[in-house]
């Protein structure tokens, strides 16, 4: 099966449920996403595959024009019950962008990048739909995260790593796709297992890999 596939099947399921667990990630970088993004009024912000319009209704609340895709019509479904006002999108990300060039002031894709076996593409496609000298930011799961997975509190009734392709991208070919595209980077922003994530996490194992990183947060300028 086609990996898009797979992962929009995989997306859909994980749609029904995705509100009852609290994801740890998401949690941990909230607050540094939306510091690095910077949303303001009357800026045209594209929020790229967003889940359940976390960020967006962020954006929207503050006065931005939000325009907010995903590949998942499930995901959408769910998003659209929260706000029906903002405008979205049916997008994959491996593919050409339907938006015009410089159709943006602001991007931001959190964990996402992880899902596509070729990132040129989707970061190229940010550079072209986005303004000159305004920011695209991304954040990925750290890639010197170690592979060994601390214990939950509360189980999820579903397994991202079985259900749907993750592709292990190293610091440098991050780097590599940015740099091929002439986007300058601006911020690097990373982050360690910390207090958000604790309550979510079996304390043996939080206090066994607690700092170690997690995240990391892009912020790039055309
Ligand atoms: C881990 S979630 C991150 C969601 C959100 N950005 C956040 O930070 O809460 C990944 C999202 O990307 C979407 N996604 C994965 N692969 C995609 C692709 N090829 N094209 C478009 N959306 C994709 C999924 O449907 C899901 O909503």
């Amino acid at each position: 099966m086609n990996y898009i596939v797979k992962n929009r099947k995989a997306y859909d399921k994980w749609a029904q449920t995705y509100d009852d667990w609290n994801n740890p990630h998401i949690l941990m970088e909230h607050n540094s996403v939306l510091e690095l993004v910077n949303p303001n009024k009357w800026e045209k912000i594209l929020d790229a595959w967003c889940w359940t319009w976390k960020y967006s209704i962020e954006f929207f609340n503050i006065g931005a024009d939000v325009v907010w895709c995903d590949f998942s019509e499930e995901m959408i479904m769910k998003a659209k019950l929260k706000k029906d006002k903002i405008n979205y999108d049916i997008v994959d990300l491996s593919k050409k962008l339907p938006y015009k060039n410089w159709e943006f002031d602001k991007i931001n894709c959190s964990q996402v990048l992880k899902h596509i076996d070729n990132i040129n593409i989707p970061i190229s496609e940010f550079f072209r739909v986005l303004k000159k000298w305004w920011t695209f930011t991304f954040s990925v799961t750290h890639p010197d995260r170690p592979r060994e997975m601390y214990k939950f509190r509360k189980q999820m009734n579903f397994n991202l790593v079985i259900e749907s392709d993750i592709f292990h991208h190293r610091f440098f070919d991050y780097i590599e796709a940015i740099n091929s595209i002439w986007f300058k980077i601006n911020k690097i922003k990373q982050i360690c297992l910390n207090e958000d994530a604790k309550k979510l996490i079996e304390e043996d194992d939080y206090n066994k890999m607690v700092w170690r990183p997690e995240i990391i947060i892009f912020n790039l300028i055309k």
